[in-house]
């Protein structure tokens, strides 16, 4: 972790930034900033090329002042904040340019008691981890994060949480971005076909009692995916990649869309809660791509094909063997890839 800087601001560059944000690309007077923000003029410059570095295209000229061109693009704590509207989910966010990983982090606050809600989010990840021990590639452009749960239920029903996650997703890629995003089991969003975003739960429990549950998302939002392909390509699992940017023709506002996931996460989870796993199953049901299709199921070193007809109770995928019995496929060590009909 040496090296990786954690994204900070001090509340006069807040309001340095409000004061140009609310002047509505409009020059702002140096005397103005003085004396709202309580900064001396001479030290102003210094505020501003603070937020320079965080993106904030602002100019500044002689005798008009200081004017914000073009907001940050980066998924800044402070920016995210703004209009969420979440009871704990992202209360508290730890942002960086560049991370080893946002879950290794994550699980480390974790351990070290860090509160229910907590994100970690990062622009790219030098050694992002993916399911089943792999890699995931996390160039500039995606979102990547991971939030700490620590969920009232037992052990044995925690299975359901990365369905409740991924539900969560696809509904803010949907609400967001307009597009047909729907749900491959167990816990990947995919558009036409190709995945778009996958995701990551890890726990760590005693007995019967859960301490706390890192969820770590990606999310390919403005990533090249010629080069993710390259990248990606022939490794186990993979049946194609696609970004937001390249389904919708354009960038996303990934600020936008990385608010809408923190909100929709606490909302589905909160559902959960407080109605159990029924309702999360049947609304992850509406978005199945998975659900009566032909599938081959990788499990270690066995591989064997059904049709998927189901999900179980706690998120298991029910799946018909051609002899007429039913198989439980419990996410794990396992891949699932969906054979297209003729
Ligand atoms: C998968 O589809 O196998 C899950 C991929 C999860 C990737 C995310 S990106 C943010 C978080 N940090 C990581 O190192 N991995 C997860």
């Amino acid at each position: 972790m040496v090296g990786m800087q954690e994204s900070i601001v001090d509340a006069k560059h807040l309001e340095i930034l409000k004061l140009l944000k609310k002047a509505n690309g409009r020059y702002v007077s140096g005397e103005r900033i003085s004396k709202n923000v309580k900064v001396s003029r001479a030290t102003i410059w210094k505020h501003v090329s603070a937020l320079r570095k965080y993106g904030y295209r602002i100019e500044s000229k002689e005798g008009s002042g200081y004017k914000l061109v073009k907001p940050t693009d980066q998924l800044l704590p402070w920016e995210i904040k703004q209009n969420l509207k979440t009871k704990f989910v992202g209360k508290e966010i730890h942002h960086y340019a560049i991370i080893d990983s946002t879950q290794d982090l994550a699980i480390r606050l974790a351990e070290n008691n860090a509160k229910e809600g907590t994100v970690v989010i990062a622009e790219k990840q030098k050694r992002g981890r993916a399911r089943v021990g792999r890699r995931w590639a996390a160039p500039e452009g995606g979102i990547w994060l991971s939030t700490i749960l620590r969920p009232k239920i037992p052990t044995a029903e925690s299975t359901i949480l990365p369905l409740v996650v991924a539900l969560a997703v696809g509904n803010a890629i949907r609400k967001e971005c307009k597009l047909d995003a729907k749900l491959k089991w167990p816990n990947d969003i995919i558009i036409n076909g190709k995945k778009v975003s996958g995701i990551l739960a890890e726990m760590s429990c005693e007995a019967d009692r859960m301490n706390y549950i890192v969820i770590g998302i990606g999310v390919n939002a403005n990533v090249n995916v010629k080069k993710l392909e390259a990248a990606i390509r022939g490794t186990e699992g993979y049946y194609g990649a696609t970004s937001l940017m390249k389904e919708l023709g354009r960038e996303v506002d990934r600020v936008k869309l990385a608010r809408r996931m923190l909100n929709e996460l606490e909302e589905t989870y909160l559902e959960l809660e407080e109605e159990g796993s029924d309702i999360i199953i049947r609304k992850w049901k509406e978005h199945s791509a998975t659900l009566g299709t032909n599938v081959t199921v990788a499990l270690n070193e066995m591989c064997f094909v059904g049709k998927a007809i189901d999900i179980d109770y706690d998120g298991a995928l029910l799946v018909k063997l051609p002899d007429g019995n039913i198989k439980r496929i419990v996410a794990g060590d396992v891949y699932v890839r969906m054979i297209k009909a003729k």
